[in-house]
C-alpha cells in the first residue's frame, strides 16, 4: 500500500520540508522506500530517491533544501520489482519532461513494459509507478500535447487499481487519476495539493474535495477541477470541510487499525488474485513446488501464519491430490530435518519475512540442499531476500498486532496455487471478494450478539472439522491474543477424547461448520448441549443445524473450498468486539509484538 503526496503553489519556494512532512504522515501505510520530486519555475526537475527509512533518506538526499512550485513525494511498498533505487519513486517518462508516482496495482505491468521497451521508451525499473508515467508518455505526443487526453488513454491500457499524479515541466499544472485506490484533494491558500488519504493534507488544510474512481484531477494553485476518465466531461463536486481530529483519519475513519484491516480484506483479496493472474513469479513457483514428485511439500509458518499452513495442506490435497505437511518453524528442524534432501521443497510462511523461527528452519531446509520458496507480506524482508521465490501477499502494511488481512490473503494464496497445481481454472475464486465483503456487512451485528454473552467467561472452545479445525485454531488464537482470556482451538471429533470434560452449565463452545458437515458437527454439538454447554453455530443457513444450538452466527453460503475463508471473518469480528467490550485495545495487545524476531 504506497502512499502518494503532491502540491503545487502560485510562488517558487522551498518545498522540501511540506513534502517530508507529507511523507512522514503517510508512514503509517508502510513502506521500503521514498522518494521527492520538485519541479522548479524554470521547469526544471529536481528527482531524489532511494530505499530506506524516510529519516534517513531525506537527510543524506538532502529533501529539505528541494525547491519549486510544483511537487511529489511517495512512499513505496514493493509488490512486484524489489525494492530498489531505480524501482523508488517518482519516476521519470523517457526523456524526463514528465515525473509522477503512483500508488496500487497495475496488473499488466509486465506486458506494458515490455511494449514500451518495443517501442524504444526508456524503462528504468520494473516497478508499475514507472509504467503508469510510460502509459502517459506514449498518448502524449499523439494527443497533441494535450496531457488530459493522454492520460485518458492511459487508463484504458493500465489494468488494475490504482491513483497517480502526473505533472509536465512545462504546464504548471498537477493531474491525477483515481481507479480503486485512495485520493483525496486539499484547497489552500495560494496551494492545491492531494493525497492518497487525508492525515497528510490535514495539517495544511481542512478543506478537501473527495476524488471518485474513474475521475482525473487537475490541480492549479487556486483550483481543483474535475473531469470524468470515459467522455472529459467537467464534473462539479463542492468542497467539504474534515472537522474529525487526525488520528482518526489514519484509522480510515474506524476505531481501530485492525477494524479497518478486517474491512479491507475484499479489497486485498481482489487485489491478490489480479495480481497473481499476472505475475511471473508464480509460474517459477507452480514449476518448483511440481518438481518435488510425489514426495510432500512442506509448509512452514508460525502462529497465523501456520494456521494459514494448514488450510494450505487442505487445499492441496483436496483439490490438487499434492500431499503437504504444515509444520511449525523449530518443528520443522526437529521433525523433518534429517530427513529433506535437495528433492525437496519448503514453503516458508511470514507475514513480516522476519519471523526468526521461520528464518532458521529456512537456513536448515538450505544447508540440506532443498527448494526453498516463500509467501510474505514485506518484499524487502529477510526472507524474501534469503529465497528462491517468493510471492508476495500484496496486503499492504498490515499495522494492528493481530493478523487479519494477511491470514485472508494466505489462504487465498494456497487455493490459488492448488487450482494452478490441478490445472484448474483460478476465475472459480472469483467470487471470494464479493462473499467476503458481504460477511463484513452481515456478520458484524450477530458477532456482537454472540460477544454479549461470551464476555464474561474467561475459558471457552472452539471446534472445527476437516478444513474448518485451522479456522477454528486461527479464532482461538485471536481470542486469546486480544481479549486475555483462554480459548482452545480443536478438531471437533477429538472434544469427547477429554476436553469434554470442562464442559458445565453455560460452557461456550463454538462450532465452525462448513456445509455438508452439519449431520457430524450435529453429533459433537450434542455432546456438549446435553452436558450443559451453550452452543454456538458458526455456519450457513442450514434449519436443522440451527435447531440444535442455542446461538446461531450466519455467514453467507458459498463453495466449500472458499467457505473456511468466509468464516474467518466473523472469527476475527468477534474477537475484536470482545476486545473492545474488555476494554482492550485490539491493536496492541500487551506483552506481544507484530515482528518476532527472536527464539
Ligand atoms: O510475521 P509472521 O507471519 O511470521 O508472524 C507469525 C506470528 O508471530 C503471527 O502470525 C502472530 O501469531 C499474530 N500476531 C497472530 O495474530
Amino acid at each position: 500500500m504506497c502512499g502518494i503526496f503532491g502540491i503545487i503553489t502560485s510562488q517558487e519556494q522551498t518545498l522540501g520540508p511540506i513534502l517530508i512532512e507529507a511523507a512522514k504522515r503517510l508512514a503509517y501505510r508502510g513502506y521500503d522506500s521514498v522518494g521527492s520530486a520538485t519541479v522548479w519555475a524554470s521547469g526544471q526537475i529536481d528527482l531524489r530517491k532511494d530505499v530506506g527509512r524516510i529519516q534517513d533518506v531525506s537527510t543524506r538526499l538532502r529533501f529539505a533544501e528541494m525547491r519549486g512550485s510544483r511537487g511529489i513525494t511517495q512512499l513505496r511498498w514493493a509488490t512486484f520489482g524489489a525494492p530498489s533505487q531505480p524501482n523508488a519513486q517518482p519516476h521519470l517518462d523517457s526523456d524526463g519532461d514528465m515525473v509522477g508516482a503512483h500508488n496500487g496495482n497495475v496488473v499488466n505491468n509486465v506486458q506494458l513494459r515490455e511494449l514500451f521497451l518495443r517501442e524504444g521508451l526508456i524503462v528504468r525499473g520494473t516497478n508499475d509507478g514507472e509504467t503508469c508515467v510510460h502509459a502517459v508518455e506514449r498518448h502524449f505526443d499523439h494527443n497533441g500535447g494535450d496531457m488530459l487526453a493522454a492520460i485518458r488513454s492511459a487508463y484504458t491500457d493500465l489494468e488494475g487499481d490504482y491513483a497517480f499524479v502526473i505533472t509536465h515541466r512545462d504546464e504548471h499544472k498537477l493531474y491525477a487519476i483515481k481507479k480503486g485506490s485512495g485520493l483525496v484533494g486539499g484547497l489552500g491558500d495560494g496551494f492545491t495539493c492531494l493525497s492518497s488519504d487525508l492525515p497528510s493534507i490535514l495539517p495544511l488544510t481542512r478543506r478537501i474535495i473527495r476524488i471518485r474512481d474513474g475521475e482525473i484531477v487537475t490541480l492549479a494553485p487556486d483550483r481543483i477541477e474535475l473531469f470524468n476518465v470515459a467522455d472529459g466531461a467537467p464534473i462539479t463536486r463542492d468542497e467539504e470541510r474534515y472537522e474529525g481530529p487526525i488520528e482518526v483519519a489514519e484509522k480510515g475513519g474506524y476505531p481501530h487499525f485492525m477494524l479497518k484491516e478486517i474491512h479491507e480484506q475484499p479489497t486485498v483479496a481482489n487485489e491478490l488474485l489480479h495480481l497473481l493472474d499476472s505475475t511471473p513469479h508464480l509460474a517459477r513457483f507452480v514449476e518448483a513446488l511440481r518438481a518435488t514428485g510425489d514426495r510432500p511439500v512442506y509448509l512452514v509458518g508460525s502462529g497465523t501464519s501456520y494456521h494459514a499452513c494448514l488450510l494450505g495442506a487442505y487445499y492441496f490435497n483436496r483439490v490438487a491430490g499434492c500431499s503437504a505437511v504444515p509444520c511449525l518453524g523449530p518443528q520443522f528442524i526437529e521433525q523433518y530435518a534429517n530427513s529433506v534432501g535437495p528433492q525437496d521443497t519448503a514453503v516458508f510462511v511470514s507475514q513480516s519475512g522476519e519471523t526468526k523461527d521461520i528464518l532458521n528452519a529456512l537456513k536448515v531446509m538450505r544447508q540440506k540442499g532443498g527448494r526453498v520458496l516463500s509467501v510474505l507480506n514485506v518484499l524487502g524482508s529477510s526472507l524474501a531476500h534469503a529465497s528462491d521465490v517468493y510471492l508476495p501477499l500484496a496486503c499492504g502494511y498490515e499495522i494492528s498486532v493481530p493478523a487479519t488481512k494477511t491470514f485472508v490473503n494466505q489462504c487465498v494464496l494456497f487455493l490459488y496455487l492448488a487450482f494452478r497445481l490441478a490445472g484448474r481454472k483460478t476465475d472459480e475464486l472469483s467470487a471470494l471478494p464479493r462473499l467476503l465483503a458481504e460477511a463484513v456487512e452481515v456478520t458484524d451485528a450477530p458477532s456482537r450478539k454472540v460477544v454479549e454473552y461470551l464476555v464474561n467467561w474467561n475459558a471457552l472452545h472452539y471446534l472445527g472439522y476437516g478444513m474448518t479445525h485451522p479456522i477454528a485454531l486461527e479464532a482461538a488464537l485471536k481470542l486469546k491474543e486480544i481479549t486475555y482470556a483462554h480459548c482452545e482451538g480443536m478438531f471437533s471429533s477429538e472434544f469427547k477424547h477429554g476436553p469434554l470434560a470442562a464442559v458445565h452449565d453455560g460452557y461456550p463452545v463454538l462450532f465452525f461448520t462448513l456445509a455438508g458437515d452439519e449431520a457430524m458437527m450435529i453429533n459433537h454439538i450434542n455432546e456438549v448441549t446435553t452436558r450443559g454447554g451453550r452452543a454456538i453455530a458458526v455456519a450457513a443457513e442450514h434449519p436443522i443445524l440451527r435447531k440444535n444450538v442455542h446461538d446461531y452466527l450466519p455467514v453467507p453460503a458459498s463453495d466449500p473450498l472458499l467457505a473456511p475463508i468466509v468464516l474467518t471473518i466473523p472469527a476475527q469480528l468477534v474477537a475484536y468486539h470482545m476486545s473492545v467490550a474488555r476494554g482492550i485495545d485490539p491493536d496492541f495487545p500487551r506483552n506481544l509484538s507484530k515482528t518476532l524476531t527472536v527464539d
